[in-house]
């Protein structure tokens, strides 16, 4: 009859081990895990008072973690001294009694009165202390047969890599955030450089207040038109606010005068893109085209432009835009020896020059986003807030239309 017994009791924990393999190896969430397997604990050997701690290192203590059938459990936590640490053997159920002597009970009495506990179990992953389980009393109250506390140990074991694995996985995470914050701040102090250093550039030229920032704004906005990656757009942002760079080093004077410059004067004005070049060419930017589109933006797509007079065909869609973009904003805004042009004369001048000076697929690209800025179709405006709100939106519509349709035949 008893032997009967014992084997129902085996079987009994055999199945509900199958059980607990399938809730660990489940997608279920660690607390749940946890709190699932110290359910089964309880099922299995019938002990309706069960809590389960995680060892702190830093604080020297077990924090309650879960509990099962006790009222008064909340809050507990069981101070745990690393001498004390090394008198459990690995995973191995321990009966209260024979720790009753030792300094750990007697600095946790009152805990361990309030958990009922009659069995503690210390969890070890590898050789490393993770946590512990305490037992209430049985419901049979007869004592663990050498099968069950085998089958207890395999639990402890199961338990204390869960627990390892959780530890180390919200240690990698805690990792990943901390370089997440350190990126965003270099991030930013990066970006108030870049404009630092656009602001700097704005400040040389009287008449170009802001220009960096316009160029980089509109370029940003063709270039998320044509469907470009955030990241590249990034790129395309600080090549706009960079690319007069190189006129940092020339003379105040000379950019400023704007009309009648003599031969040298202009060549001089004309070194800027390959200065900027050069100045830049010695920061490794993460967007790796940046300072190709800085070099080339003086160039033209019928080849006459400078430094390198190259080709539309030779020529990226950055450069383009940026081209654009920048003779745009010219063209808008008061130079010295001009004021700027109505936004007829100014779109009408970019038709004009398709081909020569200008990519045909690029403008087109520009005069959609003008028409959608314009007709209230795009939510973050790039272009119409720098423009001065003197025309008339629906004739800037209709002539938007009609070069557009010409363009698309
Ligand atoms: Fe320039």
């Amino acid at each position: 009859m008893q032997e009967k017994r014992v084997l129902k009791r085996l079987i009994f924990n055999i199945s509900s081990l199958v059980d607990l393999g399938q809730e660990v190896t489940s997608s279920k969430s660690f607390n749940e895990k946890m709190k699932t397997t110290l359910y089964v604990v309880t099922g299995m050997f019938s002990v309706p008072k069960a809590a389960m701690f995680i060892y702190n290192s830093n604080y020297g203590r077990l924090k309650l973690f879960t509990h099962k059938g006790l009222k008064e459990a909340d809050g507990i936590n069981l101070h745990i001294k690393t001498r004390h640490i090394k008198i459990f053997k690995k995973n191995e159920a321990c009966d209260i009694k024979e720790i009753k002597n030792d300094s750990f009970y007697e600095q946790n009495k009152e805990a361990f009165k309030r958990l009922k506990a009659k069995t503690f179990i210390p969890l070890f992953a590898k050789n490393e202390f993770v946590g512990a389980i305490t037992l209430g009393k049985r419901l049979s109250r007869v004592s663990y047969l050498q099968s069950e506390r085998d089958m207890l140990k395999v639990i402890a074991n199961q338990m204390s890599i869960t627990l390892h694995n959780s530890s180390l996985f919200k240690k990698l995470t805690h990792k990943v955030n901390e370089n997440r914050r350190l990126y965003e701040s270099m991030r930013h102090i990066y970006r108030d450089t870049i404009q630092a250093f656009a602001a700097a550039i704005d400040a040389k030229d009287a008449y170009t207040k802001n220009h960096s920032h316009r160029v980089a704004k509109y370029s940003v906005a063709i270039a998320r038109e044509l469907g470009w990656r955030e990241k590249d757009i990034e790129g395309i942002y600080v090549a706009g606010l960079l690319h007069d760079i190189g006129k940092i080093i020339i003379d105040k004077e000379v950019i400023n005068k704007g009309k009648d410059l003599s031969e040298m004067e202009l060549s001089e004005i004309k070194r800027h893109p390959q200065i900027s070049y050069d100045i830049l060419s010695k920061i490794k930017f993460p967007w790796k085209d940046c300072v190709d589109f800085i070099r080339h933006h003086h160039e033209r797509v019928d080849g006459k432009g400078y430094p390198d007079s190259l080709m539309g065909n030779d020529l990226s869609d950055g450069v383009k835009i940026l081209t654009l973009a920048d003779a745009f904003d010219a063209m808008t805004t008061d130079r010295p020896y001009r004021e700027k042009l109505p936004l007829t004369d100014v779109l009408m001048e970019v038709q004009r020059c398709l081909g020569t000076q200008f990519d045909d697929k690029i403008s087109q690209v520009f005069f959609r986003v003008l028409q959608k800025e314009i007709s209230g179709e795009l939510k973050e405006l790039q272009i119409l807030p720098h423009l001065d709100k003197d025309f008339d939106p629906a004739i800037i519509t209709t002539l938007l239309n009609s070069i557009t349709t010409e363009l698309s035949n």
